[in-house]
């Protein structure tokens, strides 16, 4: 039996990946731009077993059934078609972040999965080559394989679709876990209904190629406050264009809101905050490392807080493949 072990964290966008120009190459519309934090790792053993007639998969200690174990299976047959190999496989994959609350809990885990399988099954790939893996089981989990900053190219084919390593300015996430309860309809699932339904997705795709433009040369000057004012449009764009949809979707609650007011007055007393929401009630806040005990300060009667930096890539565990 050939076993292996990866370890893998959530990352949140800077400028935010929605829609998808192909859903079977999970090919996505535009380009986006995170960040890997030092926070909620996950961690998946994938177990070659000749004995299963079909995958099995653990989560946090539960058999998974359905969705999540559909989208395993499928992830694997991407890998086993790779590797020329048909045996199944028992995965057992433990996370650290609250599942499915908006809080990337898909990107780390379908990194992990991408490592952990990719060992298991003998494939020797290299960084890029488990970037575009990775992006097969969830398209922001592309970003998590690598360390800190990274920037994911949309491409217009399979090879050209990858995340790699960019410099950018020191940033500390300031998290508000708002709800970690999990979310009404799944970011797949909604991005589908915003590409068939929204009058708003082409400005969006538009606008958020010059935003990741923008934001880059943010990074590439150290521009924290460039970069901030960045990725709070973006991200209150993409809830916007969200909420566009029919029926509509609304992710952000009355507690998130009151977390935006908390930044704007943050800024206006002069400390360089600025917010970012991916699908769920959850508010991140991007500001200076200097400026994040001020940040969390400022929100502790609001939400749980977790103050994050940037975090390692993806990691194999040495010595696990038997
Ligand atoms: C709002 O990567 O979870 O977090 O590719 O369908 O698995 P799939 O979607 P997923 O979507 C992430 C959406 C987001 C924005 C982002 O992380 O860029």
């Amino acid at each position: 039996m050939t076993v292996a072990t990866a370890v893998a964290h959530p990352n949140i966008a800077l400028v935010k990946y929605w829609g998808k120009r192909d859903a079977d190459l999970n090919l996505p519309a535009t380009g986006s731009l995170s960040m890997t934090l030092d926070v909620f790792p996950t961690r998946t053993t994938v177990a070659l077993d000749p004995a299963l007639d079909g995958d099995a998969f653990t989560l946090d200690g539960r058999a998974a059934t359905g969705i999540p174990l559909d989208r395993v299976t499928r992830f694997l047959d991407v890998v086993r078609a790779l590797a020329g190999v048909e045996t199944r496989a028992r995965v057992t994959s433990a996370g650290t972040v609250p599942e499915a609350a908006g809080l990337a809990s898909s990107a780390a885990g379908f990194a992990a999965l991408a490592g952990a399988a990719s060992a298991a099954y003998g494939l020797d790939l290299d960084e890029r080559a488990l970037t575009r893996l990775a992006r097969r089981g969830s398209g922001s989990a592309s970003r998590s394989v690598i360390p800190g900053f990274a920037v994911w190219h949309a491409g217009d084919t399979d090879e050209e679709s990858f995340a790699e390593s960019v410099d950018a300015p020191a940033l500390a996430m300031v998290i508000a876990i708002v709800d970690a309860g999990e979310k009404p309809v799944s970011s797949r699932a909604a991005m589908r209904r915003t590409v068939l339904t929204s009058p708003f997705y082409p400005a969006w795709v538009t606008s958020t190629d010059e935003s990741l433009r923008s934001a880059l040369a943010a990074c590439r000057d150290g521009d924290v406050d460039r970069l901030g004012r960045i990725a709070e449009t973006n991200a209150l764009r993409m809830h916007a264009l969200i909420q566009s949809c029919d029926p509509p979707i609304r992710y952000l609650a009355p507690t998130s809101l009151a977390v935006l007011d908390r930044v704007e007055a943050l800024r206006a007393r002069g400390v360089g905050a600025y917010a970012t929401a991916d699908a769920g009630p959850n508010v991140v806040v991007v500001c200076r490392p200097a400026d994040a005990a001020e940040v969390r300060d400022a929100l502790a009667d609001l939400a749980e807080i977790v103050v994050a930096h940037p975090g390692p890539g993806l990691r194999i565990e040495p010595g696990a493949v038997a």
